[in-house]
């Protein structure tokens, strides 16, 4: 079955070709980093309209690339949410009349399950079950996924993201948006022992995130290092260093209990704070000491892509699911609301 996906809940277009008897064909993401950057944050309306210009001709680039023609698609799944109502409009608009055109089946596919299932497109992919860390802009939380659809939360973040968390957190320091990658690089240069950053949440039982009091902590700390409103490059390196470290700990030890707890030992990594380097190396450490697997996709398919959106919705279409001709999407979106699928190929070549 050959589905062609579309992502647009926040600020990347992304567009993507998955086959179920192939894998994935062709992936193309536009990031409208440069759109917002000068307002430190996305600007809704603007993402909803930078994704109208750039749906189409992305598509195309897409079929282009693969030789593929529009009619011999077999379905067509758009993200539904949870995101940016407006900017999720425009991938349904898009994608359900391009289907309703075709002939052809539409799906909306939950954003966060298309994270979670993005290490189903790599080569090493994980059996079920498996334990999903998923930390991206908007989302902290740690599933355990018994089978596609079958989620169990264990924990979440009681107030920022982890995403957002690092993003702030640069912010603070000046850094460019968006900071999590920032942060990350100029993190390499710190010392994170200089600064002795919280583990929030991590002495007391569960599995709940809380990362706004290391906001706190990185604020106070740069008061007390600034001269002048400014600080020195290397007080921003250790602030950094000493920044990402605590998230890194409280992630890896709340991912080391869930593994505990439940006796599942392979773990996945998804979403934009998945791509930092220090996180999937340190958790890749600690699954193996624990006798377990980490399974990562690779960097650019950790961030917002069309790749995970053509790949869940594939198994959906799939197994018979399709949306009627009402343009719809669900800005907020439960993942636990997500009903189980019977189908049983799940791997990139299934
Ligand atoms: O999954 P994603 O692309 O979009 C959402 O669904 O939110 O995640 C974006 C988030 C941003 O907060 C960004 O700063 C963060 O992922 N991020 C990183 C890194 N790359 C992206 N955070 C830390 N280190 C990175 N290397
Ligand atoms: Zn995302």
């Amino acid at each position: 079955m050959l589905v062609l996906g579309l992502e647009t809940s926040c600020d990347e277009t992304g567009i993507a070709l998955y086959d179920t008897e192939r894998g994935l064909l062709a992936h193309e993401v536009y990031s409208q980093i440069a759109v917002h950057a000068e307002y430190g944050g996305v600007v809704p309306e603007l993402a909803s309209r930078d994704h109208v210009r750039k749906g189409l001709p992305l598509i195309r680039q897409v079929l282009g690339e693969t030789g593929v023609t529009l009619k011999q698609l077999d379905g067509i799944a758009y993200t539904s949410g949870p995101g940016l109502v407006g900017a999720l409009l425009t991938g349904a608009c898009l994608g359900r009349s391009l289907a309703w055109s075709l002939g052809i089946p539409a799906l909306g596919v939950h954003h966060m399950e298309g994270h979670l299932l993005a290490p189903m497109l790599e080569d090493e992919s994980p059996d079920f079950p498996f334990i999903a860390l998923l930390v991206s802009g908007g989302h902290t939380q740690l599933v355990q996924v018994d089978g596609i659809g079958q989620y169990s939360l264990l924990g979440e973040s009681l107030d920022d993201a982890a995403g957002e968390a690092f993003d702030k957190a640069a912010k603070m320091m000046g850094l460019p948006y968006p900071g999590g990658p920032h942060l990350s690089r100029i993190a390499e240069q710190g010392d994170a022992e200089r600064f002795k950053f919280p583990r929030p949440m991590t002495d007391r039982p569960g599995l709940d995130f809380s990362f706004s009091g290391l906001k706190t902590f990185t604020r106070t700390t740069i008061l007390d290092c600034a001269v002048d409103g400014e600080l020195a490059e290397q007080d921003k390196a250790d602030i950094a260093a000493g920044f990402q470290a605590a998230v890194v700990d409280t992630l890896l030890i709340k991912c080391r209990r869930a593994m505990e707890q439940t006796g599942v030992n392979r773990l996945i990594i998804a979403g934009g704070v998945g791509a930092n380097r220090s996180l999937r190396e340190r958790l890749k450490a600690m699954a193996e000491k624990q006798g377990g697997k980490v399974f990562y996709p690779r960097p650019e398919l950790c961030t917002d892509n069309g790749a995970m959106i053509a790949y869940a919705g594939a198994q959906r279409l799939r197994a018979g699911e399709q949306v009627g001709l009402a343009v719809a999407c669900v800005p907020r979106w439960p993942l636990t609301q997500l009903t189980a699928v019977t189908a049983t190929a799940v791997s990139e070549n299934g």
